[in-house]
């Protein structure tokens, strides 16, 4: 059934309280809830969510059990007629048993690795008990849990804990898909806060015993986002106690339960030998991201599915903010803009195509998109840069004063922003409810002493979307005199029309513009731009994102004439060259305009320039560039490899993994001239996870890696983290050739425990990160995803869904490719009993054929 945002009602009830008493137990753990229910004036049907898997013991209603006449039950609802109902405020009682041992899909209660845990959005509660699961619907819980394990937990702040009975209390209300309780064996990492206006916080990291020594960065990522939050955004906890569990077993990255955190434990646990720089840096930023949920997600939630960016890109937003503080903020932009182009731009280019505001979906889990992240975040960053900082300020806090206890809606979001700004934003929604990245083209022209910016926006049609109105686009541009000086800072233009036309007056000499700085909206520009003006903007421009553009549409351009068979000059590598010796600029920036754009990328240029993209025809381009690179260069990355070593104890700080990255991208150049000898000698001597993978990476694309893998399996074979990465690299990094042979070598392995959905996504994800590998010509890469799929989406549909994104942009390779990759979605569509997770992702993207 799909469901549509217009069909939007309010349920005709009210919930004044949820009381749950859990007695835990693997196989039939009893599940007895109250509900404090008031009618609405009409008598209607009381209906509730709940899943198949509810064993239904009793239902009462002030104590008296409903007469089974007037209940009905099918798989996804249990209903009570109006006629059994009271016409005033009742009490309804569940008993109900569930099977947590039995739940391969991680929705709902369930075990992992000994612990029960819970994931609860979007709609798992419905697998716990019959409830009204739908996020408008919010009430305080009190929760009692029963077991002999050592550790209860629950939201809200602890009420009493003795002899295998903990009681919790949560004052905040909240929908359903923020409850959780964990019960295990579990350590903790404790810490403590006080908030600005002294309320003292208790804060736990809680891991398996032996994993204590890993949870110490998580801590320090805690209270600095409590901080950050109070600093910023004037946020300040809301209970005594805040408490973070780390479990192996996890669809998403977290979820930020009310006051109980849960994560996967690969963004909790980290230490210097098992985790990189890139590691650490998203543990922080994960941290904070549900840290700040408490405030943009539970405080004020969502009315309905639909409004899912309202949470999450606002909260992504927020935690890149916290990210660029912590660290650079410019070289955050730029991992930012490339992670936004390598996942949201591909969607929006695809067939799963949708709006950061989606109508209708299916199955709402298949919407925990980047479009819906990462976009909801771009979107916000638009309309601050639109409304300026203080503009933004007064509208947020507008927001938390307006909307604190609600469940609120986009609308509901733009009109605080109009109220505190007085801005029309009727235009500027479109952003949340149209599909597709808007082109931008750019024509200049150059007459007395005048600049005028000429430009065009054009949407291309997205499923459901054939025409596409404009939408407001803010343009940041400054503009770079020939002598390499800024004549013109940096100015916002506010494009509105499909075309338009900007001038910058009085200009003694004509200067070179620098259009679209710190990626200011999130579009594609089309500008014609001759590769000596890219190299001068590469060097002089002031914005460092733009002065990072130039050199990436530089080596794009190099790129794409080399796959398509031509010839490629020297502009780009003798730029880079003089960047790369740049001593005053950050090594992480200079490490950034290094690596150049990977294959993905490459084929998407190509794609949308109208060129069939070859997969081995860009992995041969991109290595041969790689190694013009390291030749002219070799001395240059040399003194880099040797002098970008960081002293003393290994620290993730910004400085120092600043330092790694410039090293390693010059080890990773040098790997294609010197036949891999430094990455041998580093693997083999580097204290830090980060240099050992990089290592290995250079190692395993020259067929050189065996002994270094069988070093690091020796060393960390009871690391199930280091050992996701063992699987992944070997996968990601094999010769687009070997690529197949490898997965399916791997995933012959007893050790390759598929149900875990890390490892399952260390080898398919890494299948699929090795584009030339993943789109071998024979369909091997997609016949093995695809079979694999099946066999998941039994056990776990969501990860399968998830996962069948691989196929995402199999409209544009060529023929015998598209039919490979049509067979292989045909064949999932066909499996019998296939989720409805999977179900949608796959036919539409059958239906782009
Ligand atoms: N709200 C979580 C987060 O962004 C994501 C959890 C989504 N889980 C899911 N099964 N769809 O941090
Ligand atoms: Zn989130």
């Amino acid at each position: 059934p799909v469901q549509h945002l217009a069909d939007y009602r309010p349920w005709p009830f009210t919930l004044s309280q949820t009381r749950l008493d859990v007695t835990l137990a693997p196989r039939d753990t009893v599940v007895l809830t109250e509900l404090d229910l008031e009618p609405s004036d009409q008598p209607v049907d009381l209906v509730l969510d709940g899943g198949a898997g509810l064993r239904l013991q009793s239902l009462r209603i002030d104590g008296l059990t409903v007469d089974p006449a007037h209940v009905l039950r099918d798989d996804e609802t249990l209903t009570i007629r109006a006629a059994a109902l009271p016409r005033v405020p009742f009490t309804l009682a569940t008993d109900v048993r569930i099977d947590p041992q039995d739940n391969t899909a991680f929705e709902g209660l369930y075990l992992s690795g000994g612990i029960f845990c819970t994931q609860c959005e979007a709609e798992g509660f419905r697998h716990i008990t019959f409830y009204p699961d739908r996020p408008d619907v919010m009430t305080t819980f009190r929760v009692t849990l029963r077991s002999d394990l050592p550790v209860l937990l629950s939201n809200g702040n602890p009420v009493r804990a003795q002899d295998g009975v903990a009681e919790w209390n949560d004052p905040w209300p909240k929908p359903a898909y923020l409850f959780a309780l964990v019960a295990g064996d579990l350590v903790a990492v404790s810490d403590s806060f006080t908030t600005r206006s002294g309320r003292a916080v208790d804060l736990n990291v809680w891991v398996r015993p032996g994993d204590q020594d890993r949870a110490g960065f998580a801590m320090e990522s805690l209270i600095a986002s409590m901080r950050w939050d109070e600093d910023v955004y004037g946020r300040e906890y809301d209970l005594d106690v805040f408490n973070i569990v780390a479990v192996d077993d996890f669809n998403m990255g977290a979820m930020e339960n009310k006051g109980l955190n849960i994560f996967n434990s690969k963004l909790v646990l980290a230490s210097p030998d098992t985790a990189t720089d890139g590691d650490y840096e998203r543990i922080e930023a994960v941290i904070a991201h549900e840290y700040f949920h408490n405030w943009t997600g539970n405080r004020i939630t969502c009315r309905d599915w639909f409004q899912l960016c309202l949470k999450e890109g606002l909260t992504v937003f927020r935690d890149q903010q916290f990210t660029s503080d912590l660290r650079s903020a410019a070289v955050k932009r730029i991992e930012d803009v490339q992670t936004l182009r390598a996942r949201q731009f591909r969607e929006d280019q695809g067939p799963l195509a949708h709006p950061p505001r989606p109508d209708r979906y299916e199955e709402i889990n298949n919407f925990y998109t980047a479009t819906v992240y990462e976009k909801g975040a771009e979107v916000i960053g638009m309309l601050k840069r639109l409304v300026g900082d203080d503009g933004y300020a007064r509208a947020l806090d507008l927001y938390f004063d307006r909307h604190d206890g609600d469940a609120a809606t986009i609308e509901d979001w733009l009109k605080v922003f109009e109220d505190a700004t007085g801005r029309d934003l009727a235009q500027f929604k479109r952003w949340y409810t149209d599909a597709g990245t808007p082109v931008l083209t750019l024509q200049e022209t150059w007459q007395d002493g005048t600049l005028t910016l000429h430009f065009t926006q054009q949407t291309p049609p997205t499923p459901g979307q054939p025409d596409k109105p404009a939408r407001v686009i803010p343009i940041a541009v400054g503009l770079i005199g020939p002598n390499g000086d800024e004549v013109a800072p940096t100015r916002v233009l506010e494009m509105t029309e499909d075309r338009q036309s900007f001038s910058f007056e009085g200009l003694g000499a004509r200067p070179v513009a620098s259009v679209l700085r710190g990626c200011s909206a999130p579009v594609m520009l089309q500008r014609q731009m001759d590769d000596a003006t890219r190299a001068f903007l590469l060097a002089h421009d002031t914005d460092p994102f733009a002065r990072w553009e130039a050199g990436r549409e530089l080596a794009l351009s190099a790129l794409t004439q080399l796959a398509r068979g031509a010839d490629a000059g020297d502009d780009y590598i003798t730029a880079i060259g003089a960047l790369a010796g740049d001593a005053d600029a950050d090594p992480a920036f200079r490490a950034l305009c290094l690596n150049l754009p990977g294959e993905e990328e490459i084929a998407t240029r190509l794609a949308t320039t109208g060129t069939t993209p070859d997969p081995d025809a860009i992995q041969q381009a991109r290595a041969g560039l790689a190694r013009r690179i390291a030749m002219a260069h070799q001395d240059l990355l040399a003194e880099l490899y040797d002098t970008m070593t960081v002293p003393g104890a290994y620290s993730p700080d910004a400085d120092a993994a600043a330092r790694r990255s410039l090293r390693i991208a010059a080890l990773g150049l040098l790997g294609r001239i010197d036949g891999g000898d430094r990455a041998e000698v580093l693997f083999g001597i580097a204290g830090n996870m980060t240099e050992r993978m990089a290592a290995l990476a250079v190692l395993l694309r020259l067929g050189r890696g065996d002994s270094a893998l069988r070093m690091l399996h020796d060393e960390f074979a009871d690391n199930r983290l280091v050992m996701d990465k063992w699987f992944g690299i070997q996968v990601m990094a094999a010769p687009p050739s070997d690529a197949v042979a490898v997965a399916e070598r791997l995933a012959a392995r007893p050790d390759f425990d598929w149900k875990n959905p890390n490892r399952f996504r260390a080898l398919l994800g890494g299948l699929a990160a090795n584009h030339a590998g993943f789109h071998a010509a024979d369909g091997s890469g997609y016949a093995f995803t695809a079979d694999w799929l099946m066999r998941m989406d039994a056990v776990n549909p969501q990860i399968a869904a998830r996962m069948s994104t691989a196929f995402e942009t199999w409209p544009r390779y060529d023929a015998a490719r598209r039919d490979h990759a049509r067979n292989a979605l045909e064949r999932i569509a066909s499996l019998a009993g296939l989720s409805r997770n999977t179900r949608e992702m796959v036919s539409r993207m059958i239906a782009a054929g």
